[in-house]
């Protein structure tokens, strides 16, 4: 262990929708994560990333929050939390959780408070209200994240208010103490029950530029982007998180925020991370590229060099819920599968804190066919399905070959799964020699007993492959379609995503050498 569990940490995404489901209602719940605490510490996780259990009306799968601090009914309750969170304690396993400050649910008791006051009342000064003055033409030309305008009217026509997401999740007011008040007793709640830390949504988008100016061509903005806009990455941002981390720092026990910040590169993301601020920022770079030496090489370069200048981790992501995972993104089947095992062995030797999304253990797939007629991602409806949305990434769990939506719980699931989803459970993985299951156990073991301590390129083996030196161990990547040769960077085979053939590395294969 480094001086710090959060710098070189594996941590799992649970979603909790589609973990597990305990009370077969279809959804998953905090009871089935607690049942399956057993399976995530042999899987040798340091601490789980959990995505909002809040009471939410799950217009935005709970990113639309009614009470912050209380657990939706679906999932449970506040006694369930304390049982999962002693459970994974136990286990030695932290528990991070989601927060949600740049927008409430539509349901949340100030938003329904504000409605019912009078426009300038104390109450609309908690949100981002502004007159009608041509009801065809909104107060700025900022567009929805999920599609369709960034402002809707109230029912009673006379006034606006924002929302960079779904209609149902309004932007709040930052400028306002009221709610920087509310977030620091928010933060005192959940760190009061034991939490580890906090993954912060949209960390980069609670302070917009003064006076809402429009934004540069149409107004639309990719939520997985790098787009300079008025809403994102003010600089005033980072005043919120200056009043965040010493409250943090009064707990005992190294507890820590995690940022989710889009920024136009990655010196930008890294001023959310000096000393003052937040301890890590997710570094989406490796989702965006393309599965290419070259790429990966520039992004991992500018990660370390970056976070090297503010003393911070680099983190190492390939898939959450928001994105296409990864197997599929490298073309699905055999050789998206073969890719992802390299690219994910890859993450787990180099210096940092990696994330897994879950089923990414399993090899999941994305599933692209679900019909219209199950799907619940806001961006499906409000871009009149134009664009598929997200999910067809959070598709329920197989942990069983058979049975009930394969024993992710009783009664079905909320999202169908592929029929063959059986074969890929965590039951039919469990023990079997070369599954992925079985891989991500042996990687994420050596990455323990080998920890990084820096990274120094060696010469490359060929032309779309790299090899390092991490301090512990040699790790050569082959991103390309032919073998190379890599008897040079040493003898003693660690862990090979794909076997060895003549002393050559496959394409599409990751290879640890003992030092
Ligand atoms: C980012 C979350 O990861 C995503 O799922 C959500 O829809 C948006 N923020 C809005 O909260």
């Amino acid at each position: 262990m480094s001086e710090h569990w959060w710098r070189d940490a594996v941590i799992y995404q649970v979603y909790p929708r589609s973990f597990a489901d305990a009370n077969g209602d279809g959804m998953g719940d905090l009871e089935g994560i607690r049942s399956r605490i057993p399976y995530l510490a042999e899987l040798g996780v340091d601490a789980i990333w959990l995505s909002p259990f809040y009471a939410s009306p799950q217009k935005d799968a709970g990113y639309d929050v009614s009470d912050y601090r209380r657990i939706d009914p679906r999932f449970g309750d506040l006694g369930d939390f304390d049982r999962m969170l002693a459970d994974a304690h136990a286990a030695g396993i932290r528990l991070i959780v989601d927060l949600v400050p740049n927008h409430t649910s539509s349901e949340h008791e100030w938003f329904q408070a504000a409605l019912a006051a009078a426009p300038g009342s104390p109450e609309r000064e908690r949100y981002h209200f502004r007159d009608v003055t041509d009801p065809e033409v909104p107060p700025n030309n900022w567009q929805s994240i999920f599609g369709g305008p960034a402002w809707t009217k109230t029912d009673d026509g006379k006034q606006w208010y924002l929302h960079l997401f779904d209609a149902s999740q309004p932007d709040l007011n930052w400028d306002n103490p009221e709610v920087h008040a509310e977030f620091q007793s928010v933060l005192r709640f959940w760190l009061d029950r034991g939490v580890d830390g906090f993954r912060i949504d949209v960390a980069h988008g609670m302070v917009k530029a003064e006076g809402l100016p429009d934004t540069g061509g149409d107004g639309t903005i990719e939520m997985i982007g790098t787009t300079q806009a008025p809403f994102f990455d003010q600089d005033g941002v980072h005043d919120i998180y200056r009043t965040w981390r010493p409250i943090i720092e009064e707990y005992e026990g190294d507890r820590i925020f995690v940022a989710e910040a889009w920024t136009d590169s990655a010196e930008r993301r890294s001023l959310y991370l000096r000393p003052d601020e937040l301890h890590q920022a997710f570094n989406f770079d490796l989702v965006l590229a393309p599965f290419s030496a070259a790429d990966f090489r520039k992004a991992i370069d500018s990660e370390i060099a970056n976070n090297a200048g503010v003393g911070a981790p680099c983190t190492w992501v390939l898939s959450n819920h928001d994105v296409q995972r990864h197997v599929t993104r490298y073309g699905g089947g055999a050789q998206g599968l073969a890719r992802a095992k390299a690219a994910t062995q890859l993450l787990l030797s180099l210096p940092g804190v990696v994330y897994v999304y879950q089923g990414e253990e399993l090899g999941l797939n994305e599933v692209l066919d679900l019909p219209a007629e199950v799907r619940e991602d806001p961006t499906f409806f409000r871009t009149g399905g134009a664009q598929i949305g997200r999910d067809g990434c959070r598709v329920p769990l197989p942990w069983t070959r058979e049975g009930s939506s394969f024993g992710f719980g009783a009664n079905g699931s909320w999202l169908p799964q592929p029929a063959e989803w059986g074969a890929l459970s965590a039951e039919a993985e469990d023990g079997t020699e070369g599954s992925t299951l079985e891989f991500y156990r042996a990687a994420i073991a050596i990455r323990k007993a080998h920890k990084a301590t820096g990274l120094t390129w060696l010469a490359d083996p060929g032309e779309d492959a790299f090899a390092f030196d991490n301090g512990a161990l040699v790790a050569v990547v082959n991103f390309g379609a032919d073998p190379v040769p890599v008897a040079q960077y040493g003898t003693e085979v660690l862990l090979a995503s794909a076997d060895l053939v003549d002393g050559q590395l496959p394409g599409g294969a990751a290879v640890w050498f003992e030092k």
